[in-house]
């Protein structure tokens, strides 16, 4: 497991991280979450023990990472924010070197490069110097460098920053393959990333812990999560919207646009349990409407994001 206990950091007396309290079970990968400058490098760093926290404790396989420093940085992987690698090095002598740094010695030495090479396709580039590589494969050499000693615990702070949409892609398959025995932390600011690599959602706002709940979870608390959206070929809008209101469970109907070319509006139940797709799909089912579409919202993950981050911690808290 990562513990992360109590974890505080001030930068001259400014607050970056305040009594931070979490923790990551192997087989978990977590997604660490907050706008820009909310603390998310700054607690990364404290767990992979490259910065002292002010107060609090890091545990990382039981080893406490300020006093057992070496033997918590041997079963940690590490991805630093924006992939510093030695530009002049060859992808493989880069490698090479890490491996070296990490004790491994002569055949296993050679072995580990390669089949970390051939895991992050990096076998065509394996001679090209570092410089000449594009952003996405100078990621990948970065991520190849953080798993060369196939670690227990790996903290990828934002690995699939500036990637195109293919190489994002592969990089969350290759998280995704690696979590089976892996506890994984990874920061990120994209939402839908979160959604599909993680299994948990951490979310930070000005250096506090906001939200700790799964991705679906946290779905729900989305105003739209249980809403029907649907969209209507050209009717009557008032007769449409006293049926709608009168579908058992309906609270009230939004209308979003009736032009010419059709109608869409929004019902929302009572209560985001209450089903109601059902209930409308009868009511108007017996004419004279034409459903064009209809789809129950799970609920905006933006808009959850948006509305914890940005109020005040006071009027989150419940
Ligand atoms: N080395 C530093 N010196 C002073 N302030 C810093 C330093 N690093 C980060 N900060 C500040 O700490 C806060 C958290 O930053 P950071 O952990 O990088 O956030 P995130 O990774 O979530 O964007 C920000 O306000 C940032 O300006
Ligand atoms: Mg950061």
């Amino acid at each position: 497991m990562i513990e992360v206990d109590a974890l505080s950091k001030t930068y001259s007396g400014v607050p970056a991280v305040e009594d931070l309290s979490f923790s990551v079970a192997k087989g978990e990968i977590l997604g660490f979450l907050g706008p820009n400058g909310a603390g998310k490098s700054t607690t990364m760093r404290m767990i992979t023990g490259f910065l002292t926290p002010d107060r609090g404790t890091v545990r990382v396989g039981g080893y406490d990472v300020v006093r057992e420093p070496l033997a918590a940085r041997r079963k940690i992987g590490y991805l630093p924010e924006n992939a510093p690698v030695y530009e002049d090095m060859t992808v493989q002598s880069y490698l090479d070197f890490i491996a070296r740094i990490r004790g491994f010695g002569g055949a296993q030495r050679k072995k580990r490069v390669d089949a970390t090479m051939a895991r992050c396709f990096l076998g065509d580039v394996r001679f090209q110097t570092i410089h000449t590589l594009s952003k996405g494969f100078k990621q990948r050499v970065c991520f190849a460098q953080s798993i060369l000693h196939d670690p227990d615990y790996l903290v990828l702070d934002e690995p699939t920053d500036g990637l195109d949409p293919n190489q994002k892609h592969e990089v969350r398959q290759m998280i995704r393959e690696m979590s089976v025995h892996k506890a994984i932390i990874l920061s990120t600011h994209i939402l839908d990333e979160m959604e599909a690599v993680c299994t948990r959602a951490i979310i930070i706002a000005r250096g506090r812990l906001v939200v700790d709940e799964t991705p679906e979870r946290l779905r729900t608390r989305s105003p739209l999560h249980g809403a029907v959206s649907l969209s209507l070929a050209p009717c009557a809008v008032d007769e449409l919207t006293a049926r709608l209101q009168g579908v058992e469970g309906v609270d009230r109907v939004a209308l979003l646009a009736a032009e010419g070319t059709g109608v869409t509006l929004r019902v929302f139940p009572r209560a985001p349990e209450v089903a109601i797709a059902e209930g409308i799909v009868r009511a108007l089912g017996i004419g004279p409407f034409h459903i064009r579409s209809l789809f129950v919202e799970k609920g905006r993950l933006d808009e959850v994001f948006r509305e914890i981050t940005q109020t005040p911690p006071s009027a989150t808290a419940h």
